[in-house]
């Protein structure tokens, strides 16, 4: 329905290989890590937070000698500032947008209105202000992050470096006192002049990886961590799946998404966060210098992938102190959403013989669901307020696909993969789920409140080429 918009991130479609890359070695790699900056909070009253985001675009010095990069930036900061909130708060942020498109900001994760939720169906023009107001309701805190949705042009936009996080913050929080790492892991493709290329082909069909892994906008920076530290960990690549593994250290997982587990789940010693996910952790080990990689994932496990090496991403410093809390406490009360009263259904599926087919061309719409390719004008599916809905979603692909759903936070209940289903360790809040190719996954959710909601592939080139539906909450 919208050709032109596709072909425009795709501009010079010619193009089907990647172009020349930066060569290794070019990013500055070995400083300390860097916390996020903070957005100041304007207002004085308490318990309200009022912000600004001003996206425009900028360069950046990436590299050690090259030419300085151009990107798109939040308030001059890649990624964009952290913000923090906290339960109850009536928030305000003001966007304005000095990119030359459209563009949005959408609160992922957060349980705000569906008209300030920063839509594809609600866009600011180039140049344009736009106010965000919701309050967090209690039970919201946990780690959530922004980025662009405007239509068609989300992947351009991330791409050119425009996501930051958000934490929200409860009362009563039991790991209050423990001092917090905040991993937000992006990544960048860089070309050999240091700039950021326009998508090639290979990159709309898979996603685009970028070469660069970033925390907190550093390369390979040296990371400080002790077994007190609560790790925040935000997936904001495009496309990249986290698979994440610190040799000598185990990972302990305690929150998800949508903040804290009911309890402390066994150490693990790799875990995988997909696009759009994010986890808290506790880390444990041995003191010692190690390095944080990320071990090769397989997203077409119906291919044979290329022999992969773990790639490194940070250095790690590692001290060791007694674990502050053990595997089975108890984190906070998840109370079950309980019995629905309304079925949704989602299949994601690709047609692989338009990809073929168009191979060098223009993006195929080749990404759909339900049969369908996105339309703004179109109600896929339909809901009400304060009613549970129980989601069946089906991966009939052959490729790994993190489903996710505006509005708020669902607990999985059920996932059954190669003939066999199994339940997860403990409740949980989420919004962004990952499928294997032929995954279903059964959820509850509960839309509180009436209005249109998008739910997606959140391998960003794959929604923006149809991967999406709308559900339209009365
Ligand atoms: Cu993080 Cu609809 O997106
Ligand atoms: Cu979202
Ligand atoms: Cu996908």
């Amino acid at each position: 329905a919208h050709p032109h918009a596709v072909m425009d991130h795709a501009a010079p479609v010619a193009a089907t290989e990647t172009p020349a890359l930066l060569p290794a070695g070019r990013l500055p790699a070995g400083q300390a890590l860097l916390p996020l900056p903070r957005l100041r909070n304007e207002a004085t009253k308490p318990g309200t937070f009022s912000g600004t985001l001003v996206a425009e675009p900028g360069s950046a010095q990436l590299t050690t000698d090259g030419p300085a990069t151009a990107c798109w930036r939040y308030n001059q900061s890649l990624p964009g500032p952290l913000i923090e909130l906290e339960e109850g708060m009536e928030v305000s942020l003001t966007f304005i947008n000095r990119l030359p498109e459209p563009s949005t900001i959408h609160w992922h994760g957060l349980p705000v209105p569906a008209d300030q939720d920063g839509g594809p169906d609600d866009p600011v023009a180039p140049g344009g202000t736009r106010v965000y107001r919701f309050t967090l309701p209690p039970g919201s805190a946990g780690s959530y992050w922004y980025h662009p949705h405007p239509h068609q042009g989300v992947s351009g936009q991330i791409a050119r470096g425009l996501a930051g996080a958000i934490i929200v913050r409860a009362p009563g929080d039991p790991l209050a006192a423990l001092p917090e790492q905040h991993w937000a892991i992006s990544d960048l493709r860089l070309d050999a002049q240091a700039q950021i290329p326009p998508h090639s082909y290979g990159d709309w069909v898979d996603g685009r990886e970028g070469e660069n892994v970033l925390i907190n906008g550093q390369y390979r920076p040296a990371l400080a961590l002790s077994t007190t530290h609560r790790v925040r960990i935000w997936n904001m690549c495009p496309a990249r799946y986290l698979n994440l593994s610190l040799p000598g250290c185990e990972f302990v997982p305690v929150g998800s998404d949508g903040g804290l587990l009911e309890k402390v789940l066994p150490a693990q010693a790799a875990i995988l966060l997909a696009p759009g996910e994010r986890m808290e952790v506790l880390v444990t080990g041995a003191d010692g210098h190690s390095t944080l990689s990320l071990l090769p994932y397989n997203r077409h496990p119906m291919m044979s992938p290329p022999p992969q090496a773990a790639l490194e991403i940070a250095t790690v410093t590692y001290q060791a102190a007694p674990q502050p809390v053990s595997e089975g406490v108890a984190l906070r009360t998840i109370a079950p959403l309980g019995e629905p009263g309304n079925l949704l259904r989602a299949v994601m599926m690709e047609k692989m013989a338009d990809i073929m087919k168009n191979k060098g061309q223009t993006p195929p719409r080749a990404f759909l669901i339900n049969g369908k390719s996105f339309d703004m004008a179109r109600v896929d599916l339909t809901s009400k307020a304060g009613v549970v809905d129980r989601w069946e979603i089906i991966n009939a692909t052959t490729m790994d696909h993190p489903f996710h759903i505006h509005g708020g936070q669902f607990q999985v209940i059920e996932r059954q993969y190669l003939g066999k289903k199994s339940a997860p360790a403990c409740l949980a809040w989420k919004d962004t789920v990952n499928l294997r190719p032929g995954e279903i996954v059964r959820l509850l959710m509960r839309q509180e409140t009436p209005g249109m909601r998008m739910y997606h592939c959140h391998i960003i080139e794959h929604e923006e080429l149809g991967m999406m539906g709308m559900l339209k909450v009365s």
